[in-house]
């Protein structure tokens, strides 16, 4: 028998998107450089989204989106070291007005994984004035936009991002180094908590958060390898940022997308890009995030699928496991898919194809998928139907 699932009132419903990976044009960050010397693919001009910015919202609207979450890209607002562009402010300043006119809630990450070249040069997050550097941006950014839009995420995924940097160095700066991993994480906790007073100081009533990816690791009692990354992964991988942070995040931004286990075989699913796809897991990880007492809203959940045959199951199955979470205690309040639209997606370029909306990226067409049509379902209804009992 069907049974529908209705979300709090005032729910946040949107879809979610990064400045490199959509908005084009972009040629003055560190990701531009490493296209450059080859070492990662060109964004180029990605989605064209700078200029197209209105009829992408005008997409998320007509899907029944009420939020919407972008970031700012660093490189854009000071391209050179201490000089700001206010064309670049007075640029993302209509990006927030063609939000509010469509009545999509602006969430607005102000980093988002790319370093203007000149930070890049002076070590980035390795560099201990770093979080001079990046407080500062916030500081700008704020004072110029802090009118149009109440949440704000600093950093986006900082373990992804130090681990992919400096661990596997796989990204820029192509690093594979612990002590370097270390002092980068602990630099964008300084960073986070810099920006947070500053912000605050200039304007106490913006939510202040960050979005954070956590994976969901598992294991059998008696798998030593398991259990190890159990215990790391979760005081570290999970909560050490979070921890640091504490004091410093009015709203918790949790970015899920897989599970990892170790030592059983369950029934899972992959992506295209092969990552497993188990929702009871996005349950675990969001009833783990109770302990601080904090709205809680899902900045990213989202599966790279270019035939679109499991997006929408995926989109339906991880929130009845959110519905769970909510009827749990959890106090979860909104929940972006990842993403609106194909994007650039880092080191695997273009292929993976996470969007709701297919792109063509010859003719810059948009066409939106079938699975975001029933996303729209759930948009419009505040509600999920299931068809089974649960
Ligand atoms: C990142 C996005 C990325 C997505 C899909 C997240 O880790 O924030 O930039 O495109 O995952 O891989």
């Amino acid at each position: 028998m069907a049974e529908e699932l209705k979300f709090p009132d005032g729910f946040l419903w949107g879809s979610a998107t990064a400045s490199y990976q959509v908005e084009g044009g972009i040629e003055n960050n560190d990701w531009a450089q490493a296209a450059r010397e080859g070492k990662v693919p060109a964004a180029g001009r990605a989605c064209d989204q700078y200029n197209r910015y209105r009829d992408d919202f005008d997409i998320a609207k007509s899907l029944g989106q009420n939020a919407h979450r972008f970031s700012i890209e660093w490189a854009r607002i000071e391209p050179e070291e201490g000089s700001f562009d206010e064309a670049a402010i007075e640029h993302y300043r209509g990006v927030l007005g063609a939000l509010r006119e469509r009545g999509l809630e602006p969430f607005v990450t102000l980093w988002h994984f790319t370093l203007p070249v000149w930070f890049a040069r002076i070590g980035g997050f390795e560099n201990k004035k770093a979080p001079f550097y990046f407080a500062r941006y916030c500081e700008y950014v704020v004072k110029g936009l802090g009118d149009s839009a109440r949440f704000w995420m600093t950093i986006n995924e900082p373990m992804i991002y130090a681990s992919q940097g400096y661990f596997r160095g796989i990204w820029p700066p192509f690093s594979r180094n612990i002590l370097k991993f270390k002092r980068v994480v602990d630099n964008l906790i300084t960073s986070h908590n810099i920006a947070y007073k500053k912000i605050k100081g200039m304007k106490s009533d913006l939510q202040i958060g960050i979005a954070k990816n956590n994976i969901d690791f598992d294991s059998t009692r008696f798998n030593l390898v398991g259990q190890l990354v159990k215990f790391f992964g979760y005081f570290i991988w999970k909560h050490y940022f979070f921890k640091k942070i504490r004091s410093r995040q009015d709203f918790i931004g949790l970015n899920y997308y897989f599970h990892k286990h170790f030592g059983y075989k369950i029934y899972e699913e992959k992506s295209d890009m092969g990552s497993t796809i188990y929702s009871p897991a996005i349950h675990h990880v969001l009833t783990e995030l109770k302990k601080y007492r904090k709205p809680v809203y899902i900045t990213e959940n989202g599966i790279a699928d270019a035939t679109d045959a499991k997006r929408a199951e995926f989109i339906k199955e991880h929130l009845r496991w959110v519905h769970r979470a909510i009827h749990d205690g959890v106090d979860v309040r909104g929940y972006f898919y990842w993403s609106l639209l194909d994007n650039f997606e880092w080191d695997k370029g273009f292929k993976p194809r996470f969007g709701l909306v297919e792109m063509n990226y010859e003719t810059m067409g948009r066409n939106i998928r079938p699975s975001a049509y029933e996303y729209a379902r759930i948009c419009k209804t505040n509600s999920i139907i299931l068809d089974s009992n649960f």
